[in-house]
């Protein structure tokens, strides 16, 4: 009859064996996929313009001239599922004309 340490030496043996092959395997067959991956994703985007003012009252026509403002992009990234992500560029230094 065979030990106890014989029996774990063939297990251990047979183990390390199937890992070995299943890693070679994986390895060969990693060479033949190529990854497409596709999300389905909503991006809502707009631009701002941001100027001051003295008051905070809303400023129209003559009183905006020549002001300096910047043009600000946000956007919006909406996954169908997971974190909605948000960033924004600010494009600064326009004068209005
Ligand atoms: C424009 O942006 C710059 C820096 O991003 C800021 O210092 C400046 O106050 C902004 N100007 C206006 C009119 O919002």
């Amino acid at each position: 009859m065979h030990s106890f340490a014989n029996r774990a030496t063939a297990l251990l043996t047979l183990a390390v064996t199937i890992l070995a092959i299943t890693c070679a395997a994986a390895s060969i067959f990693d060479n033949f996929n190529s990854p497409s991956p596709i999300a389905n994703i909503k991006v809502f985007a707009f631009v701002a313009a941001e100027y001051e003012t003295k008051n905070h009252v809303l400023n129209h026509g003559s009183n905006l001239r020549g002001k300096e403002f910047n043009l600000t992009l946000h956007w919006h990234v909406m996954p169908k599922t997971g974190k909605v992500f948000a960033d924004k560029i600010v494009l600064s230094g326009h004068r209005l004309p």
